[in-house]
């Protein structure tokens, strides 16, 4: 595997993703929490970060630990950081070195810039330039403005570069990394979703024996996958609870249900409409609203945990972003939500929890999901939160609008998946506002709800942008709407980014 040690750069999380995009195994670590350096060690990345090295708060590793035992490659501040203490000088620039640049070889027999054409594309985010170098560092690219673009240290596999290859504006980048990987470290490219698969399946049974688990299917992406692979490990001793809150999509408890329990799954749905609906009456305030729904969740949860004699474990489908996100150089970024809680159900549930996911990107539990077999159809579905129409019905909750909405959000997605749309958009949802509006239907006046329509493109939720879906679809998916629900007489349609507006209305 390769160690990233991550300086706190925006861009580390990307380095992790080409690694792994070349089929190679890698962890990201804060540098200040740094990990065993055992065999399975073939190289470190040192992060760039928005620091100066010049500056006393800077983050500092202690070089000796790796230099000269392992390859190391210094991305922007990671180079920086081996060059001033190395005896070389790192300055502010006097140009801002942002952007675009062109590399120009001054050595290219180095396995780093193997098979990267002279005039190669790089992306320059920096402040800092390195003015020096020591004896034992040689220069082996430059660009127009910045001399030391890349260097290698003499008689070592430490490389330094100036520009961001994780980037894609580093046309080259992934060739570089890829060299870096395989030449220099000899990693074998060997990590792939069906090896992860097989790694996974045979380190749970180990770990599991043949203790009894427990684990809650949401119907998405993550515990989907989880379920899948524990059930390959340990077939039926894995018990899956599925709840039905009431906050689902039109239909979706029974048909997530289905597709569940033909995949062999062992899993009990429950039905706690009830339950939930009952403790959310007169409730206004989103917060609470959410806070009241992972409370019934977990005494749901617990009751039905309890019902399996003997439990030992419990599943969870945490992935890797969550679990960078609370270890992080910079601590968990402030709560803007209560949902961004990692750590899941508390610790009264007194079991030990295994996360089989818990080293994979988003895109790379799907690239899993598909090589298990599971169907497209959980896949790719969209995210939806886990408070699910609760937080899409401004205002207090009822029954009644609970099933307008999911009728004509069921209108909305179906329109979505049957043009196409569903696949090109990252969430979408409609939303039920607390205004009511004068509308005419015949002769009569009529003094209706409004349904907002939402849709965004994403990579990760944080930030977004509306969709621009077709007008003869928003057309068509508002006519049918107002037509078929009764209680709606007028449509919406959100067209807000995030930031400064949030995905969901509350
Ligand atoms: P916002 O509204 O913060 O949403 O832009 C970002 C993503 O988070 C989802 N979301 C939630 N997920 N519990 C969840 O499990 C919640 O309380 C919650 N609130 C928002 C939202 O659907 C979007 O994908």
């Amino acid at each position: 595997k390769i160690i990233i040690l991550d300086f706190g750069s925006q861009y580390t999380q990307l380095i992790a993703r080409r690694v792994r995009e070349l089929n190679v195994y890698c962890e990201i670590h804060p540098f200040n929490h740094l990990p065993e350096f055992d065999e399975s060690v073939k190289g470190i990345i040192l992060s760039g970060s928005p620091y100066s090295v010049r500056q006393d708060d800077a983050p500092q590793v202690e070089l000796s630990q790796f230099h000269n035992q392992y390859p190391v490659l210094g991305v922007c501040y990671g180079a920086q950081y081996f060059a001033h203490y190395s005896g070389g000088e790192v300055i502010p620039s006097t140009i801002r070195e942002y952007g675009r640049a062109n590399l120009q070889y001054i050595d290219d027999s180095h396995a780093l810039l193997k098979n990267i054409p002279e005039g190669s594309q790089v992306w320059m985010s920096h402040g800092d330039t390195i003015s020096s170098i020591p004896d034992d560092f040689e220069v082996i690219a430059s660009t127009d403005t910045v001399r030391v673009a890349a260097y290698h240290i003499k008689e070592s596999k430490t490389y330094g570069i100036q520009f961001h290859p994780e980037v894609t504006h580093s046309s080259d980048g992934k060739q570089l990394l890829e060299n870096f990987l395989v030449d220099i470290c000899g990693c074998s490219q060997d990590w792939t979703p069906d090896s992860f698969v097989e790694s996974t399946i045979a380190s749970l049974r180990e770990k599991i024996g043949t203790d009894k688990v427990v684990l809650g299917l949401s119907g998405g992406v993550d515990s989907s996958v989880a379920a899948v692979l524990l059930h390959k490990a340990i077939g039926p001793n894995l018990h899956c609870i599925f709840v039905d809150n009431g906050l689902l999509r039109k239909d979706e408890f029974e048909q997530v249900l289905d597709s569940y329990q033909h995949m062999g799954l062992n899993v009990r749905g429950i039905n706690a409409r009830d339950r939930f609906i009952s403790q959310l009456t007169g409730i206004k305030e989103p917060e609470q609203k959410r806070k009241i729904i992972g409370r019934v969740f977990i005494e749901v949860f617990d009751d039905a945990a309890h019902e399996v004699q003997d439990v030992k474990w419990l599943g969870q489908g945490t992935i890797y972003p969550d679990v960078i996100e609370s270890v992080s150089v910079k601590g968990p970024s402030a709560t803007i939500k209560s949902h961004h809680n990692v750590g899941g159900l508390p610790d009264f549930m007194k079991l030990k929890v295994i996360e089989p996911l818990n080293t994979l990107f988003k895109d790379e539990v799907r690239k899993v999901g598909r090589a298990l077999g599971i169907d497209d159809i959980i896949l790719s579905r969209h995210p939806f939160p886990g408070p699910g129409l609760a937080i899409r019905i401004l205002g207090e909750i009822t029954a009644e609008k609970v099933a307008i909405l999911q009728e004509a959000d069921a209108i909305y997605i179906n329109n979505l998946k049957t043009s196409g749309w569903y696949d090109k958009v990252w969430q979408a949802g409609a939303i039920f506002l607390p205004v009511q509006s004068v509308g005419v239907m015949g002769d009569e006046r009529t003094y209706e709800n409004v349904i907002c329509l939402r849709a965004v493109g994403s990579v990760d939720g944080m930030t977004a942008d509306w969709s621009h879906l077709p007008y003869e679809l928003l057309a068509k998916i508002s006519n049918e709407i107002i037509n078929n629900v009764k209680g709606i007489n007028r449509v919406v349609y959100d067209i807000s980014s995030k930031p400064p507006a949030t995905i969901e209305w509350e």
